[in-house]
């Protein structure tokens, strides 16, 4: 039994050596890791600490060797502990150690923790754009600097260049240029006593957006084509068009330097504005629009001189030729025609209409309208029309009566208005090329309408020369219903019109 107590107590004695020995190590490597960092003008001490009845002793000396003062005493706080020294000038180094006390006692020591007293990067580090096109940077104050450095870059990879000095935390970069994007960080600087510098700040960016696109808009083959410079910086241009409740919408983007619109009706007048855009980080930077692009569906220019060539009696074998040379010269002119004519000579029609030319009525049979019937005049014109729908898609609106004869019956019946003429080159009769070219170019003046033959040899080849002939001396040729259009006229059924003058 004796020896069995002793077996017993000495394992007790054991147990109790080995739990203070395991608490000892334990102590001493793990409880005291103390943080340091710079924090405003002071330095800030942290620990962790569960136990509400420790308390500590936070020693400080200048020198790494020694003469540890006691700074400050710190009970009866748990979790994150923290202490700060303010006592602290800017380009000094500290060292410091933190003492555990327990029960009066030492406890336990940290190791000696070194500390740079320096500047603290500037944060809160904000660009904007400001309205009149610069780079405005403001950043949060800095303790203990006496003024900032600004770098800038245009790549954010690349290196930082110093662009300025400033003493109060804001700074304006008015060398910035349109289309760009600019990176800036910036450092606090003590430059008066200490010659400190913190490191960089944050990276901030500022993206200057394009100049407005010049833009300017032509017609040509049924579309709207908008042509502008190449705006520095921007990587694609949204074009945007005004509806018909007068707000723009985006109706097409282009990485080039132009937009064709298909979506326009001949004649019809629209507004256009270009935004020139480019992508960086994420953000979409856009120019203000460009100043609004007006265009009208039609390349005819209402300042200019206009006149109306008119080809009565065809279609027949010399009409395509005609055409052909309307083409050439990007001309127009009308062809008044017989509905007997129109089956023979489809493909010349379609080739008429296809270049902008008028197909008009002359009526079927080229009989004198003042001698017929209500009725008879009646089927003159929509068994023309018809013919000509037939031919083209598109049912007349105009009606040159034969020989130019009309009374209260025709203009009555006939149901559209009624062309006449301002100038007769008489090529019917006199069958000469020159004096029906003569006719024309001693006479013709702005808004004049031009009779003319397209079934005589010479009437063609006076056509020939007239249609060059008057491009050069800048007249737009157009159909009747253009130049009535451009000099203002709104056409009636029934009323008689010799010319579209300049009111
Ligand atoms: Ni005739």
């Amino acid at each position: 039994m004796e020896k069995k107590w002793f077996v017993t107590g000495g394992r007790i004695l054991l147990v109790i050596l080995f739990l203070f020995f395991i608490k000892m190590p334990v102590a001493a490597e793990g409880g005291l890791n103390v943080q340091a960092e710079i924090s405003g003008q002071g330095v800030l001490l942290k620990w962790e600490n569960s136990d509400p009845t420790v308390g500590y002793q936070i020693q400080r000396s200048d020198r790494a060797e020694g003469d540890f003062t006691l700074i400050a005493t710190i009970s009866g706080q748990t979790g994150t502990v923290s202490c700060y020294d303010y006592g602290v000038s800017l380009g000094q180094t500290y060292y410091y150690k933190v003492q555990r006390i327990e029960t009066g006692w030492v406890a336990e020591e940290s190791p000696v923790i070194t500390v740079s007293v320096t500047l603290t990067a500037p944060s809160d580090v904000s660009g904007k754009r400001t309205k009149d096109e610069k780079a405005n940077l403001t950043w949060s104050e800095v303790q203990g600097a006496d003024g900032y450095e600004i770098y800038r870059s245009t790549n954010p990879d690349k290196t930082f260049k110093l662009l300025g000095t400033v003493e109060k935390p804001v700074y304006i970069d008015n060398s910035v240029k349109a289309g760009k994007a600019y990176y800036y960080r910036i450092k606090a600087i003590q430059k008066e006593q200490k010659a400190l510098t913190s490191p960089f700040s944050e990276m901030t960016a500022v993206y200057m957006k394009p100049a407005a696109p010049k833009v300017s808009g032509s017609y040509t083959k049924k579309k709207i084509k908008l042509t502008w410079k190449k705006v520095a910086g921007a990587e694609r241009y949204d074009i945007y068009k005004k509806n018909s409740q007068g707000v723009y919408k985006k109706v097409g983007e282009s990485d080039k330097l132009y937009f064709t619109d298909k979506k326009v009706k001949k004649g019809r007048s629209y507004e256009y504005q270009v935004v020139a855009l480019y992508e960086r980080d994420g953000h979409t930077v856009k120019s203000k629009a460009s100043a609004t692009c007006k265009q009208m569906a039609d390349s005819i220019d209402p300042g200019k001189k206009m006149v109306a060539l008119t080809f009565d009696d065809g279609p027949g074998r010399y009409t395509k030729e005609i055409v052909d040379c309307l083409k050439k010269n990007d001309a127009r002119a009308t062809f008044f025609v017989l509905g007997c004519n129109v089956d023979s000579y489809k493909s010349a029609m379609q080739a008429a209409d296809k270049i902008g030319c008028e197909i008009a009525s002359h009526t079927y049979h080229h009989y004198n309208l003042a001698n017929l019937s209500k009725d008879k005049i009646k089927w003159e014109v929509s068994e023309t029309d018809k013919k000509i729908k037939n031919a083209i898609g598109k049912t007349p609106e105009l009606v040159r009566t034969p020989g130019g004869s009309f009374n209260s019956t025709v203009k009555e019946t006939v149901g559209k208005p009624i062309i006449l003429w301002s100038i007769d080159t008489l090529d019917w009769k006199t069958r000469s090329r020159d004096k029906t070219v003569n006719a024309v170019m001693n006479h013709v003046k702005d808004g004049d309408i031009v009779l003319m033959h397209d079934i005589h040899q010479p009437s063609k080849e006076a056509a020939l020369i007239l249609i060059p002939r008057l491009k050069r001396q800048g007249y737009q040729l157009v159909t009747v219903s253009e130049l009535a259009q451009y000099r203002g006229y709104t056409m009636k059924k029934g009323n008689i019109y010799y010319s579209f003058r300049k009111r």
